[in-house]
């Protein structure tokens, strides 16, 4: 027993990664598990800044800085991608893929380590973030790190280390994009396991570009141990869609350690305490507004309008790395 445990913990050293830590921690994924407050093993976790939060639509704020992303590298078709049931979740390893973010209202470049979902079970819902106090059936995140501070370990301690981009998942049509990470579940039933995906692009696994406009900001943390508050939020407002089958191989297919289901892997929402969560403003909410101010004005409005529109377009064709 002191072995297994002892090599536990080296296996987790040398996997370390963003949701790994030499003590361990659960979720309570049923009745039966009564796993201890985060909280008493990892003080950060107490904090007041803490994700996941409920998005209440209504009380965000629009800032005009929050601008279109920029992708690099998220076009690239990528090779032996390796994702990993790391028994808190399955993991997409992206370091040394040269996939990257700016633009977005953040300040400089970030680079893509990981992504990883979050999910319920097959009746309930799973996401981290609420919308309007539903939960959605799953979440993707995206994490990347500020590249001008280090490696993802160095940016666990600065306040803007890191850019979470997050995706709702809803049920819909099958998503064929998402049919190779839904079919290799099967091949990572237990924690430590490995699979190789090929030829995908991340950009396929998410919403079209014209559809990442509309996305919302808060600055909050990790949602688990050790709960950093390094974290640049953005939850998208486009959802991916996934059919209901493939929505339920996440928590029929992936088992925790002892051949228990891996099940409603996620954080309960935390206060949101004094912060607020802003939104972008899209392009095409501003492209509505300024062909009303056509349709009303005078000629010298309607120049100087035109031209700013013709600006933000061309601006916004520049942006099509995606
Ligand atoms: C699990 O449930 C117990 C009892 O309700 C609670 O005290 C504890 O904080 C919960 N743990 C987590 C990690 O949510
Ligand atoms: C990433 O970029 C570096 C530097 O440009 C290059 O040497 C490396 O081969 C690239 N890696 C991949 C997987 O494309
Ligand atoms: C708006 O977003 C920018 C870019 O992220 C940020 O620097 C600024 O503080 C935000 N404005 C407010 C009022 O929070
Ligand atoms: C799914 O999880 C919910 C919430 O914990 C629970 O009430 C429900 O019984 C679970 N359903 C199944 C099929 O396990
Ligand atoms: C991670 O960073 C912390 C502080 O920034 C440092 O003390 C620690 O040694 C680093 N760990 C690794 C594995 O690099
Ligand atoms: C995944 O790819 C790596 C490197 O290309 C290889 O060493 C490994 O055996 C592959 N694993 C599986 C499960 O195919």
């Amino acid at each position: 027993m002191y072995t297994n445990v002892a090599v536990r913990s080296v296996t987790l050293l040398l996997t370390c990664t963003l949701l790994s830590d030499a003590a361990d921690w659960c979720y309570n994924r049923s009745s039966s598990d009564t796993c201890d407050d985060w909280g008493d093993h990892y003080p950060k976790c107490k904090g007041k800044s803490q994700s996941p939060i409920n998005i209440d639509t209504h009380s965000t704020k629009v800032n005009r800085s929050l601008d279109n992303f920029m992708f690099e590298g998220y076009d690239e078709i990528l090779s032996d991608v390796q994702m990993v049931n790391n028994g808190h979740t399955v993991q997409v390893l992206l370091n040394g893929k040269n996939l990257s973010v700016n633009g977005g209202g953040l300040d400089g470049e970030y680079i893509a380590d990981q992504f990883h979902l979050h999910w319920g079970n097959r009746t309930a819902p799973g996401s981290e973030h609420q919308l309007n106090h539903a939960q959605l059936p799953m979440e993707l995140h995206i994490v990347h790190h500020k590249a001008s501070y280090g490696d993802l370990n160095d940016s666990l301690s600065k306040p803007d280390g890191l850019a979470v981009l997050g995706f709702w998942i809803d049920v819909g049509k099958q998503n064929t994009n998402f049919d190779q990470i839904v079919d290799k579940l099967h091949t990572i039933p237990n924690k430590e396991e490995r699979a190789n995906i090929s030829n995908f692009k991340m950009a396929d696994l998410l919403p079209s570009n014209c559809e990442l406009q509309n996305y919302y900001r808060y600055h909050g943390s990790l949602t688990t141990p050790t709960c950093n508050e390094v974290v640049i939020w953005t939850m998208f407002e486009t959802k991916i869609h996934l059919s209901q089958q493939q929505i339920n191989t996440f928590s029929t297919a992936v088992m925790a350690e002892g051949d228990i289901n891996l099940i409603n892997i996620f954080r309960s929402v935390q206060p949101l305490n004094s912060r607020t969560v802003q939104h972008s403003q899209a392009q095409s909410l501003l492209l509505k507004k300024t062909i009303a101010l056509l349709s009303y004005t005078h000629t010298h409005t309607h120049a100087r309008t035109h031209a700013r529109t013709h600006a933000r377009t061309s601006y916004a064709n520049k942006r099509t790395s995606l």
